[in-house]
């Protein structure tokens, strides 16, 4: 597409923060320490996870950028900037987070493949763009569509990144023309994370957002949109980020017995501790994070400071000043909640953290429970060492 280039090397990445951690340097895959995601309700973009299958894409000039929308369409349509942003502007709040979030826990129990990560490919922002439900009637596609007038059902994003998965074809992904033209779901064609310009790591100049469905689906650099029939035959829908059940191996894996990943479940995770804390004995506060996918909200975080015998309930927060109530207007229906508990610790112990979402779902106590191959959608109760030293006392 004229406008947007991928190079085939990583000599032309952009700068990055020297605190991340890196997971993978080529290509580019990061997360912040844990400690970072509660500093804050809204991740700093600089703290926040950065997932890439290539090297980064470069635009030579934004004037000449456009996405293409073709497929089982009348009028295939030539969409710029200029015509993105005569749409209206929604800003909406709503957590990214990676499939192979926690995936390094889930490899201790049985190894798994995939790029590690602790528990921060995860983040919370404020994207700003305009609704894809908007986007697509502009092509003759009414709101709540479940069937296009040329027999289309599904929205397919085609990146321009090369990916070696896709033989160094483009990322891409699909989702149901239901949800891409529901006003209420939220899809966004974003051009803006934390009311500024996004930045090449996170998909400048325009990405998809697909709140409360795992990242894989939030296409980065968007080049084309295709109105198909069937979903989406890439590698990350059909080869990848599925779900598996424990007893699947590299052996007798069969990719087509499982849809690909949407929603994501349940999850939550202490972010003010590490792994193996050394401490004194004393008063903590216990802070994390806990989010449910479809727009579920938290009904409840669940904090044990023995292990798992018995239980607090810790409190939530969105924004300063607004009590967090799940289903209430004035809560972000996709972010996610911090919480926080204080507990006294007299001696070592583990301390675990649950979350409850407002369908009752709870995440599984044993990650061996849930795992799979591929090492997605770690769930497990979060938990942490705490070894209390008292000598100097
Ligand atoms: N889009 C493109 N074009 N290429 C990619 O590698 N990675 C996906 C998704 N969109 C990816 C992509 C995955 S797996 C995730 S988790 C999110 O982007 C990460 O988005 P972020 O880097 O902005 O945090």
């Amino acid at each position: 597409m004229p406008g947007l280039r991928a190079p085939s090397d990583y000599s032309q990445e952009p700068p990055r923060h020297p605190a991340l951690l890196v997971n993978s340097k080529e290509p580019y895959n990061a997360e912040p320490h844990r400690s970072a995601l509660v500093s804050s309700y809204v991740t700093p973009v600089e703290f926040f996870y950065k997932r890439n299958h290539g090297p980064i894409p470069i635009i030579d000039d934004i004037n000449k950028f456009s996405v293409s929308i073709t497929g089982l369409i009348e009028n295939p349509k030539e969409l710029y900037m200029k015509d993105i942003l005569k749409l209206p502007k929604y800003a909406v709040t709503a957590t990214l987070q990676c499939a192979g979030n926690r995936r390094t826990a889930m490899s201790k129990t049985r190894k798994v493949r995939g790029v590690g990560w602790d528990i921060a490919a995860i983040g919370n922002a404020v994207w700003g763009g305009a609704k894809l439900a908007d986007v697509l009637e502009l092509i003759g596609i009414p709101k709540l569509s479940h069937i296009s007038p040329c027999g289309g059902k599904h929205v397919e994003f085609v990146s321009i990144d090369k990916c070696k998965e896709e033989n160094g074809g483009p990322y891409k992904a699909s989702i149901p023309l239901s949800q891409a033209t529901n006003p209420e779901a939220d899809v966004l064609l974003a051009y803006e994370m934390n009311g500024e310009t996004l930045n090449r790591d996170h998909g400048y100049p325009l990405r998809v957002i697909v709140p409360g469905v795992i990242g894989a689906r939030s296409v980065k650099w968007l080049d084309s949109i295709n109105i198909i029939a069937e979903e989406c035959q890439g590698f990350f829908m059909q080869k990848d980020y599925k779900m598996f059940p424990p007893s699947v191996n590299w052996d007798n894996i069969d990719w087509s017995t499982r849809r690909p990943q949407m929603d994501f479940p349940v999850q939550s995770a202490i972010c003010s501790l590490d792994d193996v804390n050394n401490l004194k004995p004393g008063k903590i506060t216990i802070k994390g994070y806990a989010v449910s996918g479809g727009g579920r909200g938290i009904e409840r975080v669940d904090v044990s400071i023995d292990g798992g015998k018995t239980w607090v309930e810790a409190s939530k927060y969105q924004k300063t000043g607004v009590p967090y109530i799940s289903d209430n207007e004035s809560s972000d229906k996709w972010g996610w909640v911090l919480f926080a508990a204080e507990a006294d610790i007299p001696e070592s112990t583990e301390i675990v953290a649950k979350a409850v979402d407002i369908g009752g779902n709870v995440q599984p106590e044993n990650v061996e429970v849930i795992w799979n191959l591929r090492g997605i959608l770690n769930t497990s109760w979060h938990r942490v060492r705490v070894q209390i030293d008292c000598s100097n006392m």
